[in-house]
């Protein structure tokens, strides 16, 4: 499954996907796009030798449609891309198309509930957890269903900043689970974040290999 990951800053969920996916036949990060050209997450890829891609204008689907066809992409993750998908994007790509968000939605989701607004929201709702959720991406701004979430507790003395921290550590575990979850039929499924470390790409077994 050849996988494009859509970026507008630093791209650490980009960078954690790229280690977990790397060595995996079953998924790979073919394409690196961002709004922005000075978007971090545009070196990260760079350094790992991955194709980018600015978008001159976000709103205009045909630019994304003819990056994703060039570069044969069957499948899309927003790590931290703060602009709307195209409608015309959603219906070619749907079910195809996730996002990350860094809290347990469908609470502190929706506009302007972006980095650490959403960690200081969570707080002054007096919440014992928070986390991160992994959801299909539809018209609808955060509303998509829910694949998978990763749970974080608020901890006494929490600030905005530690509370992101605890939940970003948290997101990079939940999105290449929910990618390698998605990599067998190609679409976007529900699952669940478990400790276990993914399952080896299932291979023949190679000829003439002895079992005991
Ligand atoms: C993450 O918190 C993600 O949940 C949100 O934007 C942030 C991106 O961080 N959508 P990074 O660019 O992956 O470091």
């Amino acid at each position: 499954m050849r996988v494009a990951v859509f970026i507008s800053g630093r791209g650490s969920n980009l960078a954690a996907l790229i280690g977990a996916l790397r060595e995996r036949p079953d998924a790979t990060v073919a394409l690196v796009v961002s709004n922005r050209p000075d978007a971090g997450g545009v070196e990260v890829a760079r350094r790992e030798g991955i194709p980018t891609a600015v978008l001159q204008s976000s709103a205009e689907p045909a630019e994304w449609l003819a990056l994703l066809d060039q570069w044969r992409v069957d499948f899309v993750v927003l790590a931290g891309f703060l602009k709307q998908v195209p409608s015309r994007v959603v219906q070619r790509f749907a079910g195809r198309i996730i996002n990350i968000h860094p809290a347990l939605l469908p609470k502190y989701g929706g506009p302007g509930m972006y980095g650490l607004h959403v960690h200081r929201a969570v707080l002054a709702g007096g919440d014992a957890e928070s986390g991160a959720t992994v959801h299909l991406v539809t018209e609808r701004y955060d509303e998509g269903p829910v694949l998978g979430q990763a749970r974080v507790p608020v901890l006494p003395g929490d600030t905005p900043e530690s509370l992101a921290q605890r939940v970003l550590a948290a997101e990079h575990r939940l999105l290449p689970a929910a990618v390698l979850a998605a990599a067998p039929s190609g679409t976007a499924v529900p699952f669940v974040l478990t400790d276990a470390k993914p399952a080896p790409f299932a291979q023949r077994p190679t000829p003439n290999a002895t079992h005991p």
